[in-house]
């Protein structure tokens, strides 16, 4: 998709984060969709600082991040962890950027929009510099809750979830593939995190446990769920697991709906909504699977039946590559709106 300016506005552009899993994946869809800017900066830690990452056939010099790196900069795509961007997206925005945060530190903040383009666009209307990005299993998630929820009311939602390694990070796949060779060869397999090992192991615990024994990454499809779909009081509950599957996570999600609804009454409303793919058909063992997903842009939803334990009650398995709509997809899908809207202001030099 090639967008073009309402107005003459220039975007230089500054990715923090540049050399991570969702940083590079930014670039790879900035080139894909062949994002308009006049300038660009890429940012990382000081260890990353001199190196060069290849861009749309020029060099770029990666650089360190520090607070006076933003001046000049009207936009930033943020991917390098939460501690950072307390640190340093209040600076972007000082120097009279627009964030668009892929950590946790905003998501639950009522002052920033949390937002995945296509479902609550209205809502980056409010933004006063941040719009948060939410959580990688929320995100895909919210395109088929809202379709169905439009349909037929959210009565109650069960999500069991099986998340790909990268959305630890680089780092956690590097771990996966290690493990996994060490394993074959019959050695021990050290893990960095006690507790962690990733190849031929399925993990139910990401994020840190709280006092009720929900780990945060559950919390987050709750919480975030609730607030993009603009339904505060929505019963939904989550476990989340951690599978030896590098890209693509999957979702088994149990939706109760406010009426009574058919299996393709769903079909439809899911195919309609845009940006879904229903991959559905039992007959020749076809169903949504990461391995078949990798790389691509829709939510993909497969196994929808009904479920006979419960009224007005349906199954389904929702599955979609979590660095793209997860992360950097969404996140350059909302600058998309963001230009188009005459959301981003002019960059000041400071
Ligand atoms: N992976 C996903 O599916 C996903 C989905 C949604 C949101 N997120 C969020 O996006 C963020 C990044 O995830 P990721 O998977 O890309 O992690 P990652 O692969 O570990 O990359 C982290 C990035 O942050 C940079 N960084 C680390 N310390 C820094 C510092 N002091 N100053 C500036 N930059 C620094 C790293 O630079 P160096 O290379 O120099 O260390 C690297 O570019 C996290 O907040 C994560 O929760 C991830």
């Amino acid at each position: 998709m090639i967008i073009s300016l309402m107005s003459d506005l220039k975007i230089n552009l500054a990715i923090l984060g540049a050399t991570g899993n969702v940083g590079r994946m930014f670039l790879q869809i900035l080139e894909e969709r062949g994002f308009p800017f006049e300038s660009l900066k890429l940012l990382a830690s000081r260890k990353s600082a001199g190196s060069k990452i290849k861009f749309k056939g020029k060099e770029y010099l990666v650089e360190c991040a520090t607070k006076d790196s933003f001046n000049g900069i009207n936009l930033v795509l943020a991917s390098s962890g939460g501690v950072i961007s307390k640190e340093l997206v209040s600076h972007a925005i000082k120097a009279g950027a627009v964030v668009i945060d892929n950590s946790s530190a905003y998501r639950m903040d009522p002052d920033v929009p949390l937002v995945i383009a296509g479902v609550n666009n209205a809502d980056l209307k409010k933004h006063k510099g941040i719009i948060a990005n939410p959580n990688c299993t929320t995100a895909q998630l919210m395109p088929p809750l809202k379709a169905l929820h439009n349909l037929a009311g959210l009565k109650r939602v069960i999500v069991s979830t099986y998340q790909s390694v990268s959305g630890a990070g680089k780092a956690a796949m590097d771990e996966l593939t290690e493990q996994t060779k060490e394993s074959l060869l019959g050695r021990d397999v050290a893990s960095n995190v006690p507790n962690k090992k990733f190849a031929f192991n399925v993990i139910p615990h990401i994020d840190v446990f709280s006092d009720d024994g929900y780990t945060k990454e559950e919390i987050k499809v709750i919480n975030e769920s609730r607030k993009i779909l603009n339904l505060p009081d929505l019963k939904i509950t989550c476990t989340a697991a951690r599978v030896p599957v590098y890209i693509g996570h999957s979702e088994s999600v149990n939706v109760e709906f406010e009426k009574s609804v058919t299996r393709d009454e769903i079909i439809t409303a899911l195919k309609n909504f845009g940006d879904i793919e229903v991959v559905d058909n039992p007959n020749d063992s076809l169903y949504p699977m990461p391995i078949d997903i990798a790389g691509k842009d829709p939510v993909y939803v497969g196994r929808i039946r009904e479920d006979k334990s419960n009224p007005n009650t349906f199954n389904m398995w929702v599955v979609a590559d979590n660095l793209r709509i997860g992360a950097a997809l969404n996140a350059i899908r909302i600058a998309e709106v963001l230009l188009k809207e005459n959301l981003v202001n002019r960059a000041n030099k400071c």
